[in-house]
Order: C-alpha cells, then sequence, then structure tokens
C-alpha cells in the first residue's frame, strides 16, 4: 500500500473500528466511514440495517448525520474515509454520493479503502459530477 498522508492513515483507522460496529444482519456486509473536520474534530460511522430494507442506512451517512447532529455544517469536512471486505476499494452508493455532494465541496478528497489494503483517493465532485442542487 502506497503511504497515506497521516490525516487519512487516521481516518481509515477510524474507519476500520467503526465498520464494527456495523448492524448489518441481512446483508453480512459491513462497512465504516470516518469524516474530518476543519477544526481537527473526527466522526465515524457505520451501516445500520433494518428489516424493512429500505431504511438501511450506509456507513458514510451515518458518519456525516452524525458530524451535522454534533454541529458541524456544511464546507466544515475536509476528508472522508471509507472502509469495507472488498478486492478493490470500495466504491460509495449513489445515495452517500448524493449527501457527500450536499455537505461537502467538490474537491474535497474521499479515501476509499478495503480491508486488504488497497486504496483509491477520489474527490467528492468525482465520485458525482452532476450532483442535485437546487435551483
Ligand atoms: N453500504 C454502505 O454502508 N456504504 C456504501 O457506500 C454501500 C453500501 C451498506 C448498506 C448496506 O447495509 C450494506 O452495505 C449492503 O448494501
Amino acid at each position: 500500500m502506497p503511504a497515506l498522508p497521516r490525516a487519512f492513515g487516521d481516518l481509515r483507522m477510524l474507519a476500520l473500528n467503526a465498520r464494527d460496529k456495523a448492524y448489518a444482519p441481512y446483508s453480512n456486509f459491513q462497512v465504516g466511514a470516518a469524516v474530518l473536520t476543519r477544526d481537527g474534530r473526527q466522526f465515524s460511522g457505520c451501516n445500520v440495517e433494518n428489516a424493512a430494507y429500505g431504511l438501511c442506512n450506509c456507513a458514510e451517512r451515518t458518519a456525516l448525520f452524525s458530524a451535522m447532529a454534533a454541529g458541524c455544517r456544511p464546507g466544515d469536512f475536509v476528508a472522508l474515509a471509507v472502509i469495507a471486505d472488498t478486492p478493490e476499494p470500495v466504491s460509495p452508493c449513489g445515495a452517500c454520493r448524493q449527501v457527500m455532494a450536499e455537505l461537502c465541496d467538490g474537491e474535497m478528497p474521499v479515501l476509499l479503502g478495503s480491508l486488504g489494503g488497497a486504496t483509491r483517493q477520489t474527490s467528492v465532485a468525482a465520485l458525482l459530477p452532476g450532483s442535485f442542487k437546487l435551483p
């Protein structure tokens, strides 16, 4: 694995620990995520599933919504990491990409990871070009 900037290494570890908290009895697919704020705070999240499948919440949204509930506002975030047990770095779902586009700057780096150590750095805008925004 290539060397990651320290902040990304920390976020990856936080996401990894959050993944252990996943409640995923239906998919058995555990995901963890973590976000870093401009003032150095970190928030993590895991996926939380429900017997009514449509209510499942992804790790990325749990992390971002936890941060918002703690008082963070759009633009406060500087990086997000997400990790799952995938052969390639995990690819965030469309709903999470739209939420990232709402709350994070387009150029904000996003680190996609896998348990095996594969990583890919991308950005919010690259993950969802043409995201929906109200006029
Ligand atoms: N999941 C995430 O937590 N993040 C993603 O970006 C993709 C999918 C979760 C949702 C569900 O609990 C499980 O993975 C299987 O889709």
